[in-house]
């Protein structure tokens, strides 16, 4: 089950040029394409006649030709010619679905048209900023449910098992976390004092010596998350200003889940961080930083899905899934709620 009424990420501005794009989301089948005016337009991929993917046939300026028999549908959905047949059936049309762009991604709204608000799309809070910087997005396809990376992303001690060349280090293990959930989500948080900079961050922190560090792991529903990473030098934490530190290194991460179908995600991701604006040398460090860490996390979460669907026995909770659990509860409530509504 997913929540429909909600924004997901389609597809990777940068995959979408001139041609029609085939994407899955939440088990249906959408063709994306741009339009002369540049906006993005996101119909089922699906002809009516015989159901042929509309990804197959051609574009025919902002109209799109069925390969099959030459049905054509303008980014309404409306069947706009049938050769052969006259009057056009009033059926043959196709589901036209809300598509925003915005900050390098393709945005689709799965539920009522009428309730999509562009003002609800998770924001990059520094994407143009002058003085940050940022990696290209990307994605990457799991093989488990999406509730895995979200469980995953409101769980900071994994890094430390997982992540141990990279985000983690030893006071990942033991700190506590603190939970608070909201109206949007859930946000699981923990500062570590004097410690020592984890390896993935150490080249980029501006100051010698042991760190304050906080992993501030947000998701919001229904799957989006922002993971934010903060290293401040030692005493500083808890301080009005640390954020706002000259020496303090912070990077988002920002994490869009995408259910394919109820055990394959799309998983699409973007990094922002408070210090070399433009600098595609350390833009490319990170990307490949990143991706070789999510790397990690995918075999181990296609890993867990596949051990959840054999489980013999009952799942162990323990302290850390607090977090975890509280957003997938509130979330099901969310879907419940919408199912009743609609049913
Ligand atoms: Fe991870």
């Amino acid at each position: 089950m997913f929540l429909n009424n909600a924004w997901y990420v389609a597809e990777l501005s940068s995959a979408l040029g001139t041609g029609l794009v085939s994407v899955r989301v939440l088990g249906q089948s959408l063709v994306l394409y741009r339009l002369s005016d540049g906006s993005v337009a996101a119909l089922e991929d699906a002809c009516p006649h015989r159901k042929l993917p509309l990804s197959m046939g051609r574009r025919r300026g902002d109209l799109v030709e069925c390969g099959y028999h030459g049905m054509t549908f303008d980014a309404a959905g409306r069947c706009l010619r049938v050769p052969g047949t006259q009057p056009i059936p009033e059926t043959a049309r196709v589901r036209s679905y809300p598509a925003v762009e915005r900050q390098g991604f393709i945005w689709v709204w799965m539920g009522a048209p009428e309730r999509a608000d562009p003002a609800t799309i998770f924001d990059i809070e520094h994407w143009d900023h002058p003085e940050w910087g940022r990696t290209e997005p990307d994605a990457m396809v799991v093989r488990c449910s999406y509730l895995h990376i979200t469980d995953n992303l409101l769980d900071p001690t994994h890094v430390a098992w997982v992540h141990p060349s990279s985000f983690g280090d030893q006071a990942c293990e033991q700190t506590p976390l603190q939970t608070v959930a909201s109206s949007i989500g859930v946000v699981v948080s923990r500062w570590m004092l004097g410690v020592e900079v984890a390896p993935f961050y150490a080249p980029y922190v501006r100051f010698a010596g042991r760190a304050d560090r906080q992993q501030h792991y947000e998701v919001r529903f229904p799957s989006h998350a922002c993971i934010r990473a903060v290293f401040a030098p030692a005493g500083s934490a808890g301080t009005a200003s640390v954020e706002a530190h000259p020496d303090t290194f912070l990077m988002d991460s920002y994490n869009f889940m995408t259910p394919i179908d109820e055990r394959t995600t799309r998983y699409f991701w973007v990094q922002t961080r408070n210090f070399a604006p433009g600098d595609a040398i350390v833009s490319s460090q990170f990307a490949a930083s990143v991706r070789a860490a999510f790397e990690e996390d995918k075999v181990v979460l296609e890993a867990v899905q596949i051990g959840i669907e054999n489980a013999r026995s009952p799942l162990q909770p323990l302290f850390i899934d607090a977090g975890p659990a509280r957003f997938r509860r509130e979330l099901q409530r969310r879907i419940e709620a919408e199912s009743n509504a609609d049913g």
